[in-house]
């Protein structure tokens, strides 16, 4: 079984010491810095824009794993871009032409990611595995930290499993949202290439300890 990327999400970091935030993902064995974008209109809450995507760039030279939860994704590939995001993910449920989107992520020299919500069927996005590097399945209703997790869409990371096995595209599959100690056991199981941990990181006395917990490593 593969050993999972961490990708805390800064969502559950203090907003008024972004960059401690930061700082501590980049002391705890977690590979990834997740960006969690809101809008207020795709989801029912506001988190930032790519000013804080760029202000945190300097501080760290991990992965930037922006999570666009917003409406007309399309009007902010550049920005986030821009900014210094490396992953540029975005919603099946926020776009019709999400394989133009794709496109335009790509022409700025980033990877491209498709996020779907716990009520999306990996059906729906069949058609575009070919171009995505990454899909994001949320196990999550979005827009909050700290929910419980939806442990049936654990399903669609098998079947997303199968499907690349099955030759029809090369993705990371990641999970987002009540992943902790607990949860990531049958995370694992399922198959994912990363974890998105938010509350459970930002919670934790020993946040490398918990990182190793959560790859299986202890
Ligand atoms: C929810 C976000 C998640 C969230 C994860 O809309 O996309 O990334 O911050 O937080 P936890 O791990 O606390 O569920
Ligand atoms: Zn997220």
């Amino acid at each position: 079984m593969r050993i999972p990327i961490i990708a805390p999400s800064v969502l559950s970091a203090d907003f008024s010491s972004m960059d401690d935030g930061v700082a501590l993902i980049g002391s705890s064995g977690a590979e990834w810095v997740h960006l969690d974008v809101m809008d207020g209109c795709f989801v029912p809450n506001i988190s930032f824009g790519p000013k804080m995507v760029a202000d945190l760039r300097p501080h760290t030279s991990k992965i930037f794993d922006a999570h666009l939860m917003v409406q007309n994704p399309a009007n902010f590939i550049d920005s986030f871009a821009q900014a210094g995001a490396d992953y540029i993910t975005f919603h099946l449920e926020a776009a019709v032409h999400s394989h133009r989107i794709l496109q335009a992520i790509h022409e700025k020299g980033k990877k491209a990611g498709i996020s779907i919500v716990p009520s999306t069927p990996v059906s729906l996005i069949e058609p575009l595995l070919p171009f995505v590097d990454l899909i994001l399945v949320m196990t999550v209703n979005p827009g909050y930290g700290g929910q419980p997790i939806i442990p049936e869409c654990f399903g669609k990371v098998r079947d997303l499993v199968t499907l690349r096995e099955a030759g029809r595209g090369d993705y990371l599959i990641s999970v987002d949202g009540g992943i902790n100690e607990s949860t990531a056991p049958a995370a694992r199981e399922a198959g994912v290439d990363i974890m998105v941990v938010g509350s459970a990181f930002f919670s934790a006395a020993d946040k490398g300890a918990l990182v190793r917990r959560l790859k299986g490593l202890e």
